[in-house]
This record gives C-alpha cells, structure tokens and sequence, in this order.
C-alpha cells in the first residue's frame, strides 16, 4: 500500500501543478510538493509546506498561494479539510473513512500492508567485521547491533540483501602472530586454544614486535612465507582463523545475529589487477616506490596531498586496496543496487577516499549504485571517557553482554518469583541482550553514548524493558477479554480521539521505515515504538475495551498495536517475552 505520506504527496503536487503551471512552468522545480507529519493534532495530520516555498520565487503572497492549492485539492477523496495556517502553511485532515480502510488492510496483510514487489534492490549490508586472532571492542559490537538492524530492515522493506562479514583476516599481523606461535607457544596452540588466548598472544607478539628488532625480521619472513603460499604458514593462520570464528560465532549467536563471513583474505586474487588498472588508467603514480593515488580534496595537517597507498614499497597491498577490490566484486559481481558499510566514525577518511577512488576508475557510478558509510560513535564509560574496565583494559564483548544477563536475572527474578530457573534464564537472557542493543540503537548513530547498565535496563523511558513490557500488557489486555481474535467479523474503526492518534500512528510505520531505510537512522524505530507504545497507553487510559460497544473494533486495535510492536521490535533485533 502507498503510504499517506505519498499519497499526499502525489495530490498536492497535483494541485500545485494544475493552479501555476500555465502563469509558472517552472514549478516542476518544486515538485514534489513538501508534505510532513504534523506534530500536534490539532494542526491536522500532515502539513504541507510548499506554498511558502512558491511565494518567495512567484513573488505572490503565500496565503494566496496556499489558498490555489487548498483549492485544488478539496476534491481529493483523501482529505477531510484542509485549513490554511500561519504564514501559508497548509493542515491536512485526511478522511477518517481513509484511514480505517487502510488500518483495516494492515491487519488482513502479514506484512502490514507493505507491498511486496519482488525482490528489486540487492542490498549489500557489511558489519561486525572484526579482525582475526585481534581484540573484539565495543566498537565491533555496535556495527554488529546496527548492521544487523538495519538487514532486517530491508528484508522486511523487500529487498534482496546480502550480509557480508569484512574480517580482518589478512595482513602484516600474522607474520608477527606466527612467529610468536612458533617460537614461545607451539606445544599450546597444538593442544586447544581459544579466541582470548590468540589476543594475549597476539598483544604479547606486537609488544615484542616493537622492540625486539630480530623478532621483527622473523615475522616479516613468515608475512612473505604466507603470502607465498608457504603450506606451513598457511595451514597456521588457517586454524587461527578457525579459532578465532569460533569466538565470534559464539557472540553472533547471543546476540541473535546471522551473517555470512568474507574476509579480506577473499580479495586477495583481485588486488594485482586493481592496482595494475589504477596506474593503466593514470590514477596512480608512484611516489617513493609507493603506488600512490593522490585525489583532490585530500591533503595532510601540513596541507601536502594525502596519498591513498594501494602498493607499498615493500610490494605488500594495503586496507584500501581491499576495500577498491571489494568494492568494484559487489557491484560487478553480487550486482549490487546499494552498499552500505557499518563502521565506525574513525573510518570516514578512509572510505571517502576509497568512494572517491573507486569513482575515478569507474567502478562506482553513484547514479547507478548508492554507497553509504554507516558510521557511528564510540560508547562512552559512566565517567564521560572511552568505554574501559576498571583496570583500564578494552571491555570484552562476552563479559560486557554476560553481566547485561546477570543483571537482568536479579529483575526477572524479582518479577516473576514463581517461575523456575530455566524460565528465569531464557528471559534474563532476552532481557539482558535487548537492553545491550536497545540502548545502542536508540541514541542517533553518529552521537557518542554512555553505557549504563542501570539506565537501559530501566522500566521507565525509551528503554528496551519498557517495550517488552508495554507488549506483555497489551496481550493480556487481549486475553482478558477472552474472544478469538479471528472470529472477530467486524472491522476496525477509530473514531475517538486517543483512537484516531493510535490508528494514525500505526498507519505510519511504513511511512517511518522507508524514512529509515532512507536515512539510515535506526534511532527512529526506537523513537517510533516509543510513541506507539505512549499512544497505545494513552488510547486504554480514555477507551474501554472490554465489554463496550466497540470492543471488537478496539480489540483489533489492540491486536494491530502488538503486532507493529513486534514488527518493530524484530526490525531492531529484540526478541519479545509473553510475561515480565
Ligand atoms: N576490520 C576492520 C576493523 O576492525 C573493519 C572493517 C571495515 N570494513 C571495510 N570494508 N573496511 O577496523
């Protein structure tokens, strides 16, 4: 279904096309005409803001501008009214007639009313991306939380999407880890190890790294035996990367997260040519033996250009070589529509320049495929400072969600005191894991947040906790009034006023996914169910359900408010709980 906002949309610019363009022909400039959600009710349901636009270029006054346009769009079957406000603003009521019909085709379709028109754009979501054998930081947890969002967010929209693992799984790092593995922990890493025994070792081989200068040789020896092909140095890195997956594996499934893994070492076979092909095409040179690209609008603190190095002198390949190869493989072979990276804030430089690269060359035409980099903020301690334990050390991700779920515990169990400790488990873990993601997604991306155990896993507020339980009520709102919810004939019909501000909203879920899915601003789900769930409590607090004259149509309501809850909830990755 189109959403509302559209629809308006296509009927004012209709309007505005019919009223100027005989005395204006150049009022195609200002199509499509600007329709916003109204923020209070009584200035209707939408607005729509061109007419004030218009008046500044036809030099007419925007109240009789507005006026042509109000006129124009009185026949629409869509509006009720329509009022001129202010300066030239126009309010909107849309039919009330409109809006049920709708509500009621949310409710007969499983997918909301959201039209399915066949998988169209192939999305490429890449996130999580940690780096083998290397710390795993808060950092990788919040691309994991938003990327996986923000898949579910166009699967659900229809789109083909293709979930890419970037693993940093390539590169000098593993000269010095072998090495390391070699000479001080052979007999251990033959007997079983784990992904925290391969960070420890790998720090303790970085340390040594850089001071000891013949352990450095050694190291770059076994990089150039890897990239040789060396069978025993490859088998090696092999099982570190075996390991390390196992300890991702563990987390991506806490934390409810499916992704298909393609590291860097896949593009391997591609660099040669990437870098053979930038300098074919003359958009790299070579500056003291690098193979550089220098790129207009780049340049370092000192002013001098800022190269982009996709060759080392030593002959080694860099970050952004991989990055160019990866980047030209989703859009010639995965044919991707839309590219979008899930990674960190420190990263922009990075990705503008390998954007800007991969434009020059023609592998990226931004007319035909759209890349974004999602970036985010770092998550900030309860001090105002960079997330850390207490003695200082990087915060590991399992600990970090583990005492999410131990906390968690001692409030379900204070809940529901009666149920037994497999029950208390399961929903201490749901709890626990939503408040984690829900406090990430909830704060706009690019901000920095504090992480506080207390606030997110509070019951008040836009909290994940808040959510669940506003979705536990609603079913049991549901249940007392006992009546099979699919036996019900009539349909669903707002009409009072805490009805009509529920069913609008609700109707309005479309319209806020497609703004998200736009923007990329998952904050605006959290946002949005918070209202829905305000709204919901405020249409129970005015309207009797159960036993009224409309308790059928109210029932529905109800049942469509728990069903965009759970929708919504799903998109952000949050499981729901049938009691709390
Ligand atoms: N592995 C990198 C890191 O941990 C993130 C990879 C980001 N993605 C990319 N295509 N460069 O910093």
């Amino acid at each position: 279904m189109q959403t509302l906002l559209k629809s308006l949309q296509d009927v004012a610019s209709s309007a505005i096309e019919v009223a100027f363009v005989e005395q204006f022909p150049e009022v195609y400039n200002d199509l499509p005409a600007d329709i916003t959600q109204s923020t209070q009710a009584h200035f209707g349901h939408y607005q729509c803001n061109t007419a004030l636009k218009l008046a500044k270029k036809f030099k007419l006054k925007p109240r009789d501008i507005a006026q042509k346009i109000v006129d124009e769009m009185e026949s629409s079957d869509l509006v009720d009214k329509l009022e001129i406000a202010g300066p030239g603003f126009i309010n909107i009521h849309v039919k009330l007639e409109v809006i049920n019909k709708q509500l009621n085709e949310m409710l007969t379709c499983d997918r909301l009313g959201i039209a399915f028109r066949g998988k169209q754009s192939k999305t490429i979501v890449e996130f999580s991306s940690p780096n083998i054998a290397k710390e795993l930081h808060v950092g990788h947890l919040r691309s994991t939380i938003i990327g996986e969002s923000l898949a579910r967010l166009f699967e659900f929209l229809g789109h083909d999407v293709l979930r890419l693992n970037h693993v940093g799984d390539w590169g000098t790092q593993f000269g010095m880890l072998i090495a390391y593995l070699y000479e001080y922990q052979s007999e251990a890493f033959e007997k079983g190890v784990t992904l925290s025994d391969l960070m420890g070792w790998y720090k303790a081989s970085k340390k040594q790294f850089d001071e000891d200068a013949a352990f450095k040789e050694r190291a770059q020896k076994q990089v150039v035996a890897l990239q040789g092909g060396d069978e025993k140095a490859l088998a090696t890195w092999k099982k570190i990367c075996d390991i390390s997956r196992l300890g991702f594996e563990e987390i991506y499934q806490l934390l409810d997260v499916s992704i298909e893994e393609r590291g860097e070492s896949f593009y391997n076979p591609m660099l040669q040519e990437i870098v053979s092909d930038l300098f074919a095409q003359g958009i790299s040179e070579v500056s003291d033996g690098a193979q550089c690209v220098f790129m207009d609008g780049y340049e370092t603190r000192e002013k001098t250009p800022l190269p982009m190095i996709v060759r080392k002198a030593d002959g080694g390949f860099n970050y952004s070589t991989t990055d160019l190869a990866a980047l030209k493989q989703r859009i010639v072979e995965e044919k991707a529509d839309r590219i979008i990276y899930v990674v960190d804030m420190g990263q922009r430089l990075h990705f503008q320049m390998v954007f800007s690269a991969a434009k020059l060359a023609k592998y990226l035409d931004p007319q035909k495929v759209r890349v974004d980099h999602v970036d985010f903020g770092v998550v900030l301690g309860e001090d105002g400072k960079k997330f850390k334990t207490r003695s200082g050390e990087t915060v590991k991700l399992m600990d970090l969600l583990q005492e999410a779920i131990s906390r968690a515990k001692v409030i379900m169990k204070e809940r529901l005191p009666n149920e037994n400790d497999q029950v208390i488990e399961e929903s201490a873990t749901i709890l626990g894991i939503n408040s984690v993601k829900y406090a990430d997604l909830s704060c706009h991306r690019v901000k920095d947040y504090v992480f506080s155990y207390d606030r997110m896993l509070r019951f008040e507020g836009n909290t994940a906790a808040f959510l669940l339980y506003s979705y536990v009520r609603i079913q049991s709102i549901k249940r007392k009034v006992g009546k099979n919810i699919a036996h019900i004939q009539s349909e669903l019909s707002v009409s009072h006023p805490s009805e009509i501000a529920l069913g609008l909203h609700l109707r309005q879920f479309q319209e806020m996914l497609e703004l998200v899915a736009d923007e990329v601003i998952p904050h605006r789900i959290c946002e949005y169910l918070f209202n829905l769930a305000e709204k919901f409590n405020h249409f129970f607090r005015d309207c009797h359900v159960q036993g009224s004259d409309e308790q059928d149509s109210r029932l529905l309501l109800c049942e469509l408010t728990s069903q965009v809850l759970e929708k919504g909830l799903h998109i952000l990755g949050l499981k729901t709980l049938d009691r709390m």
